[in-house]
């Protein structure tokens, strides 16, 4: 089987991504626990970009095939899988031997959600990471009775879903970007509260928001200090929520005496934690309910463009100079 294989993490991305290549593969041999999984499309995540770079939480032996989500069908099993044999999944898989953007995958049973037989496959590609994120990290504006929320990195996919579910439920949205055109389409689809974080008076501009909303949830995926202008414009009894570190910054300039004297506080959201956390069968009931959305067409993942396994240098370029666009799918 073809896979895109990369021989050595590069903190330059540039030299990474040029580092990556096409070879021939071993079919992998699935154990008791495993499925083999014929790939429909694999997205390209901020994730895989990090991975790549060597700079994420997972770092596995070189060389390595990339990619850590994907669609398809399953076409081979152990013996605790065969059920699962014909069936449309998706699946999440960070093990040392596995990596999505190939022909054929090995997933855990574990790792892997089953799909209704309506789910769209290149949705199905995107599904097991970004939904479910925004919705946990939802029921947090739910739990706190927020009637608005911050967020920045706002052209992303899981900013686009939070900002779906704000509007189900009536809560307004201030959206933060870094580039105009992005700002310009998030108003041309509805967004109402759109600021650009390199316009001069960009604090003031969200000061003004914030004044207006009183939003109490903050959701940061880029860190640095616009992460601490967040926290700052938020008012008393509120929460920043840090799900990515986009500027690869840590967290900076947040006002001390807020969190000593206002009741704030910063939290980090990890989807496998909370996976963890809510168990098996919850995850399995949010699972059908979000299939269900995707389904109804109500949640949509922006899909900007596919690749060839063999494109794949081509396919990263045009994906990190316009992520907003929409998610990059691998179809080998
Ligand atoms: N903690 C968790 O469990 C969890 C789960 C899912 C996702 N995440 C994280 O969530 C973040 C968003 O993921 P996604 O899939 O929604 O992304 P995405 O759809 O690929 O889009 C990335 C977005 O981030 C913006 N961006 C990139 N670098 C930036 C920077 N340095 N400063 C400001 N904005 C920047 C891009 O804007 P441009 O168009 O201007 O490039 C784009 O709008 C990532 O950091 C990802 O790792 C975390």
């Amino acid at each position: 089987m073809k896979s895109v294989i990369l021989p050595a993490y590069n903190r330059n991305i540039i030299r990474a991504m040029l580092g990556l290549k096409v070879e021939e593969t071993e079919m992998p041999i699935p154990g008791e626990n495993d499925i083999i999984i014929k790939t429909h499309a694999a997205p390209v995540n901020p994730s895989d970009i990090a991975f790549i770079q060597g700079v994420y939480n997972i770092v596995k032996p070189i060389p390595t095939v990339p990619g850590f989500e994907a669609s398809g069908m399953v076409v081979n099993a152990g013996k605790n899988g065969s059920h699962l044999v014909g069936n449309k999944v998706s699946c999440f898989v960070q093990d040392d031997n596995s990596g999505t953007w190939s022909e054929f995958i090995i997933a855990n049973i574990a790792d892997v959600i089953e799909l209704k037989d309506e789910m769209d496959m290149d949705q199905a590609a995107c599904f097991t990471v970004n939904p479910f994120t925004a919705y946990a990290m939802f029921d947090i504006v739910l739990q706190r009775k927020s009637t608005a929320i911050i967020q920045n990195a706002s052209g992303g996919q899981v900013a686009n879903f939070i900002r779906r579910m704000a509007d189900e439920n009536g809560i307004k949205v201030i959206d933060i970007v870094r580039k105009e055109e992005t700002a310009s389409m998030l108003r041309s689809k509805g967004a109402s509260y759109v600021i650009v974080e390199t316009d001069e008076d960009f604090e003031e501009k969200l000061q003004d928001m914030c004044t207006k909303l009183q939003p109490t949830v903050a959701f940061d995926a880029v860190g640095g200090n616009l992460g601490g202008i967040m926290f700052n414009a938020l008012s008393e009894d509120s929460e920043l929520v840090v799900y990515g570190g986009l500027s690869g910054k840590g967290l900076s300039d947040l006002n001390v005496m807020d969190v000593i004297f206002d009741n704030k506080i910063v939290s980090g959201f990890n989807l496998m934690d909370w996976k963890s956390d809510i168990g098996k069968d919850e995850f399995e009931r949010i699972s059908l309910l979000l299939q269900d959305k995707f389904i109804a067409g109500d949640y949509v993942t922006e899909i900007g463009g596919t690749t060839s396994l063999e494109n794949i240098v081509k396919g990263l370029r045009g994906y990190i100079a316009d992520m907003s666009k929409g998610k990059l799918l691998v179809k080998p």
